[in-house]
Order: C-alpha cells, then structure tokens, then sequence
C-alpha cells in the first residue's frame, strides 16, 4: 500500500487534514510538526516518521510550510520521495521584508499568545465565512513554541528553485484560487519548472484548499495515487 506522508502548514497541527484521513487505500501518516530550528531540522523529523514505521518511500504532501519541508527532504532525502502533493506553497524563500514581519510576529506571540496572529491571518485561510470557526480551532490548536519556531525556520528557508528542477517525480500542485499567501501564480511557475507536473486550482478556495473543496481535493489526490 501507498504511503502518504501530510505536512502540515502555519498556524496549525496535523488537524487541518482531518477531511483527508479516511481516504482509502493509503497508509496516512500526518505527526504534529515539534518546534525545531530549521527545514532540514523539520526534514529530518519528517523521515523519522517514515524510520519509526519502517516505511522506505512516502508521497510527501506539503501543505505550504508542509511544502517549504518537502523541498528540505528533496534535498537531503530524495531517494525517501515517491511523490509529491505540493499544496498552497511556494518554492521561492521569504523576501527581506517577509522576514522581519516574521521576527516581528515570533515578539507578538512571546508577549500576546497566538491568538491575534491566529485573528489576523484567519480571513485569509478560508473564503466561506461559515467554516472559519473551525478552522479558528484548528490554530488555536498549535502550540506557542511551534509557532515561534516555525516563523524562524520560515523566515531562514533557502530558496528552493534548483530543487524545484531537478524533482524527476510524479507531482501534483494544487493551489485554491483565492488564495492570497501564496497565489495561483505561485503554483503555476512551480508546476511550469517540475516536469510532468500537474496542476490543479479550486475555485472557491483560499489557502487551505485541501480544507475548503475537501471533496474535489481528494478526487485529486485519489487520481494521482
Ligand atoms: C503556512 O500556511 O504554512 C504559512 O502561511 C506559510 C507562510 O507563512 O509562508
């Protein structure tokens, strides 16, 4: 059986797939990301998971900073890579000024809690009004220590375009159409540097798609297993 391998995005824990874990005829493995120092830390973290199961290959699905991980394991692990599910990310690394709103954010949430980040980018996860009081939860569920470190190893992250071209994988990206954080032209220029690659954009979705067209989502993922 095939394992799929979810990395989860920011601000969140492994919750975010919960319309994902029962798809079947895949082994799902989805851990809930510790605060750690950088990618590779985060890479090594996610092979873990693949040792602790004695699983030699996994189809790693990246949920944008879940696909900032995936690029640090095609670097350092890439006979791991069975797959690719590139999902609301992007390859190129944080610009100067994304970065000090990062360092800016990690003294916010030391100070306040996670709470008015969580506030603040809320809006910008899910279009339909009705399914942000979940999705609320589902951040509030991440850890203050993980959020303070995920900003760090984000703001840190190299650039991966090399890694981009040289990914010789069966990889889906799929972007929601409104999403803002990392917007469809992101996944497009992804798609258009990883050959064979095939792209996908939800309407009616922002950035977490797998989330908000969970359905047409999963269609996806089942048609590229
Ligand atoms: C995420 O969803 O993981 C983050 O919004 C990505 C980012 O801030 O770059």
């Amino acid at each position: 059986m095939q394992t799929i391998l979810w990395l989860h995005g920011f601000p969140l824990t492994a919750a975010i797939f919960e319309k994902q874990r029962d798809l079947d005829g895949v082994q799902h493995v989805m851990p809930d990301l510790p605060p750690l120092e950088s990618m590779d830390d985060y890479a090594r973290f996610a092979v873990a998971q693949l040792d602790e199961r004695g699983i030699e290959r996994a189809t790693f699905a990246g949920l944008s900073m879940g696909g900032y991980i995936s690029f640090a394991v095609m670097r350092l692990f890439p006979e791991r890579v069975a797959g690719l599910i590139l999902i609301d990310t992007r390859e190129t690394a944080d610009t100067e000024e994304a970065r000090k709103g990062r360092y800016e954010n990690i003294a916010k949430v030391r100070q306040q809690g996670i709470a008015p980040l969580v506030d603040s980018m809320l809006p910008k996860m899910v279009v339909d009004e009705a399914l942000r009081p979940r999705v609320r939860e589902l951040m509030m569920s991440a850890s203050p220590e993980f959020v303070m470190a995920a900003l760090k190893a984000m703001a840190e992250r190299p650039d991966s375009t090399e890694t981009l071209r040289a990914i010789r994988v069966p990889t889906l990206v799929v972007v929601g159409e409104e999403d803002t954080i990392t917007p469809p032209a992101d996944a497009e220029r992804m798609a258009g540097a990883i050959a064979g690659a095939r792209l996908v954009k939800l309407p009616n979705a922002a950035h977490f798609s797998n989330y908000e067209q969970a359905e047409a989502f999963n269609a996806e993922v089942m048609r590229f297993q």
